[in-house]
């Protein structure tokens, strides 16, 4: 089964690469990097935020890259890439092999085209397909992960249940996500805070609480070995980065006033309608 063809077009339109949240087409970043003076080809995890609006910073996506005991040798399946930002941290950082996924055209092209930028292209391929309806050959791998991106999956256990074949037994699956929050989803959160309602897309919520998503994978076989709630230290870390864009506003590019908007509008749906956490799992 594909994504419902409306739901598909909402999600293209809101993550399409220089629209009002998606990430920057790839000019763009060819000049951010100039201006800031950041070598692409480079470690830097300034190059991470400059190229996705994701939530969980830098630094807790190299602890879930750790709590999966991702190595060189490994090859990883990645499902809703986006424009190749997180496969390239963990291509430079653990020096794997990544086989990204997603569905939006315009991001797969970015993708491809960073990766060369970036000098990592030889390590990554991009597959332009719906985590719904995959269709991976003869492909193997050791470890897959979903970064901030099954809140938007209509149907999980058929994606999951797509890829979990094509692991090898004892490979590790690591996600990163948008939860529901206690009083409900984002849909609700949009009717009942006009800011947040103006940014972001209707429906294209999905989200799960924790236990929901340990239970999906416990119900596909998996051992879960970790869930934790990163709520906490992505609201601290969303509070600070707003701080920091607000001291230099006076300097800030559209870009960066954008992201300051977005922060000030989502802050307030913390907890009741958004929650973010982490599963780590294994294939038995
Ligand atoms: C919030 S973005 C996250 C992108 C990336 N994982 C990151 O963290 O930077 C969500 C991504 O999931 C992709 N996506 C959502 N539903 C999908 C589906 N059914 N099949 C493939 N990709 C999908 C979207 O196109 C988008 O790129």
């Amino acid at each position: 089964m594909f994504t419902d063809p409306v739901l598909k077009r909402r999600l293209t339109r809101f993550f399409d690469p220089g629209s009002l949240l998606g990430p920057p087409t790839t000019r763009d970043l060819l000049g951010l990097y100039r201006e800031y003076r950041l070598d692409p080809r480079s470690a830097h995890p300034r190059l991470y935020e400059s190229e996705s609006l994701a939530h969980l910073s830098h630094a807790q996506l190299l602890a879930l890259f750790q709590a999966m005991r991702i190595r060189r040798e490994h090859r990883v399946l990645s499902l809703g890439e986006g424009n190749g930002a997180v496969s390239r941290v963990l291509v430079k950082t653990m020096g794997c092999r990544v086989t990204g996924v997603d569905f939006n055209r315009r991001l797969v092209v970015s993708a491809r085209s960073l990766a060369k930028v970036h000098g990592v292209e030889r390590r990554v391929e991009y597959l332009q397909q719906d985590v719904q309806a995959l269709r991976l050959g003869k492909r193997r791998f050791n470890r897959l992960y979903c970064h901030e991106t099954m809140c938007h999956w209509q149907d999980k256990a058929l994606a999951l249940s797509g890829a979990l074949p094509r692991l090898e037994r004892g490979a590790v699956v690591g996600i990163h996500d948008w939860l529901r929050g206690d009083k409900g989803s984002l849909d609700e959160g949009l009717r009942r805070l006009p800011a947040l309602g103006r940014m972001y897309a209707k429906r294209i919520w999905f989200q799960s609480t924790l236990a929901e998503l340990a239970g999906l994978l416990r119900r596909l076989g998996l051992e879960v070995l970790v869930t934790e709630d990163l709520t906490d230290a992505v609201d601290a870390g969303l509070r600070k980065r707003l701080a920091f864009i607000e001291a230099v506003s006076h300097s800030a590019g559209d870009r960066a006033r954008r992201a300051a908007r977005s922060f000030r509008a989502v802050l307030p749906a913390h907890y009741a309608y958004l929650r973010y956490g982490r599963v780590i799992a294994r294939r038995r």
